[in-house]
């Protein structure tokens, strides 16, 4: 059963990494194998972070304890696939009705230069009044990705305002209460996938 069970987390992270890539052209071949499954049967996504909210207040992952946790990472910038995977976990949140209240969409971003708590609070109420924007230094967001095996690198763009934007792994996470990995979802899940497996859960 555990076997079984580490087998089809492992099968759906890898069909998540490579929805990864064909979201990140160019990614493949600097990609990292995004997922180890530890021998206790638990898929390694998910762990300790510190950042700062959308409000300037300074969180960790343990303030989410005793909630799930639906957990994005991208950035303000983002033409499309943000928004997309922002909008399709919005949209599931309210199909879902009270029972959403459980659980916290959480936007985490790539860019700390552009992206600081004012620019989040001006972005994340567009989706979800919930929706929880985190932002850090470069370090603190470097090791909130690695804890859950997100890729992002910069890249430059002539046609950016800023000159670049920022190639990154567009997974959503579903956390449970105790901060433990539990499904993954993308941009492209429709919204009453997303919906059910989340009624499933709660
Ligand atoms: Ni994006």
């Amino acid at each position: 059963m555990r076997v079984r069970l580490v087998g089809l987390v492992a099968a759906g992270l890898i069909a998540g990494a490579l929805a990864g890539i064909v979201i990140v052209p160019g990614a493949i071949d600097r990609l990292r194998p995004p997922v180890q499954v530890t021998s206790i049967g638990k898929a390694a996504v998910g762990g300790p972070f510190t950042l700062t909210d959308h409000t300037g207040r300074r969180v960790t992952d343990q303030d989410f304890r005793g909630r799930f946790m639906l957990v994005s990472f991208g950035f303000t910038f983002c033409p499309d696939v943000c928004p997309s995977g922002l909008q399709v976990m919005a949209a599931a949140l309210d199909q879902l009705g009270p029972k959403a209240e459980r659980i916290t969409p959480i936007f985490i971003s790539v860019d700390p230069e552009r992206d600081t708590p004012e620019q989040l609070a001006r972005y994340v109420p567009s989706f979800h009044p919930r929706l929880v924007g985190l932002t850090g230094t470069a370090e603190e967001i470097q090791s909130a990705a690695k804890a859950y095996r997100v890729y992002y690198r910069k890249v430059k763009d002539e046609k950016s305002t800023a000159d670049y934007t920022i190639d990154h792994t567009s997974i959503i996470y579903l956390m449970d209460p105790q901060g433990e990995f539990v499904a993954h979802f993308t941009h492209a899940t429709p919204v009453s996938t997303m919906a059910e497996k989340l009624a499933k859960v709660l």
